[in-house]
Parts: structure tokens; C-alpha cells; sequence
């Protein structure tokens, strides 16, 4: 199906899961933009190289191959944590930006998922989701899958750490993490992933 789906949300919201199930249930290809911000951090921290110099950051993020990226070495919580603080510059995003409004353009139908998917990188998707959940839930399910990978954690520690990256992601001044005016909103605080995932699907069915 050609068709353009942009989901954002904040972390841990369950964007990422019901991003993944949408593109497989449409046969749609599927870029998660977190993962090109977590890239550019991740080579800035691989090689000792400063956080906040912008120049640095734009050089990287412009050489970055949105093809190489694995998911399995980005997911580390101190990369999420870097790419935060990369993501606040212009010069960035605008580069990453670029690169993922390819991606939309060439394929064939596509889900992007990310911050500022529906107000910035494709303004004209025809069907907008912004998920969201309560920093409460959202901290206890990340609690759930860090144990259920037999780590320990602390969970007041990642409701903490969820909200600090809330108020860095919604409060920038480029960019900032907001539903766009005709996004469809789902609060997924009360709903298991499958109930989301039909939510998802109806919206979609309406639309396209
Ligand atoms: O979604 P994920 O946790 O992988 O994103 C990591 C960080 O990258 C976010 O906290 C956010 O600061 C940034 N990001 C962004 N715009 C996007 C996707 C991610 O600013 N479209």
C-alpha cells in the first residue's frame, strides 16, 4: 500500500512496538528517526568526541548511512540520554531530517516514528498518530523489560530519568515533541499493545 503513516511520542510510550506492527500488518517499510539520533551520539561517544559541539555533530550526523543502523547496539539508556542532547541542535536535525524526508519520498508507503515526524519531517502524511501514556506507565513498563532481560533496575530511577527526557524533548526550542494539530491522539496508559494496535488500525482504515 503507498501509504505515509508519521507516529510520535515520547519515550517508552509504545510508538516503537505499534510503529513496527503497523508497517509488518501494511507491508509498509518502517525507519524509526530515533535510532538516526542515537547513531550520531553513539559515534560522537565511540570516539571521545565532545556532546555539545555542533559543528562535530552536523559532520557525522551528514555522513550518517540510515541503512547501517542496528537497533541492538543504539538501545543502550546512555545513548538514548546523548542523543537527547544532540537532538536540541538546528544544524542536526536539520541534516538527520533530511535524510529521513528520503527515506519517506522513496519508499513506497512508509511508517516513520519519532518526535517530530507529523510537524516537521512529513507535515503532509495523511495519517498522523501521537501516542502517549502516563510517565507512571510508561516508567513501569520500561521497569518490566529491563527485568524481563534479567537486569536489575531501579524504578523510581526511570520515572526520573523519563521525565527529565520529556522536559528536554518538549521543551526545545527547534523541533519540540508535540501532537500536530490533525494528529490522531492515543493514550495508551490503559491499553495492552493489541488494543492500541486495533485503535491504530481503525484510525488508519478511516483515513487511507
Ligand atoms: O525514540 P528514542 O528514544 O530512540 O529517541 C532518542 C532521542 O532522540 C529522543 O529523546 C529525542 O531527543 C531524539 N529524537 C528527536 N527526534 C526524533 C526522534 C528522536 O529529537 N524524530
Amino acid at each position: 500500500m503507498d501509504l505515509l503513516v508519521a507516529i510520535d511520542g515520547p519515550a517508552a510510550s509504545g510508538k516503537g512496538t505499534l510503529s513496527q506492527k503497523i508497517a509488518a500488518h501494511y507491508g509498509l517499510r518502517h525507519l524509526d528517526t530515533g535510532l538516526s539520533y542515537r547513531a550520531v551520539a553513539k559515534a560522537l561517544l565511540d570516539s571521545g568526541q565532545p556532546l555539545d559541539n555542533e559543528e562535530i555533530a552536523v559532520k557525522v550526523a551528514k555522513a550518517l548511512d540510515l541503512g547501517t543502523m542496528k537497533r541492538e547496539e543504539l538501545a543502550i539508556h546512555a545513548v538514548g540520554e546523548a542523543a537527547s542532547k544532540i537532538a536540541v541542535m538546528p544544524h542536526v536535525r536539520q541534516a538527520l531530517v533530511e535524510k529521513q524526508r528520503e527515506f519517506a519520498s522513496l519508499a513506497k508507503g512508509a511508517v516513520l516514528d519519532g518526535r517530530d515526524i507529523g510537524t516537521v519531517v512529513c507535515p503532509d502524511a495523511p495519517v498522523k498518530l501521537y501516542v502517549t501514556a502516563s510517565p507512571e506507565v510508561r516508567a513501569t513498563r520500561r521497569y518490566h523489560e529491563i527485568l524481563a532481560r534479567g537486569n536489575d533496575t531501579d524504578e523510581a530511577q526511570i520515572l526520573a530519568d523519563i521525565k527529565l527526557r520529556d522536559e528536554r524533548d518538549m521543551g526545545r526550542s527547534d523541533s519540540p515533541l508535540k501532537p500536530a494539530e490533525d494528529a490522531h491522539l492515543l493514550d495508551t496508559s490503559k491499553m495492552t499493545i493489541e488494543a492500541a494496535f486495533e485503535a491504530a488500525k481503525s484510525i488508519i482504515d478511516a483515513a487511507a
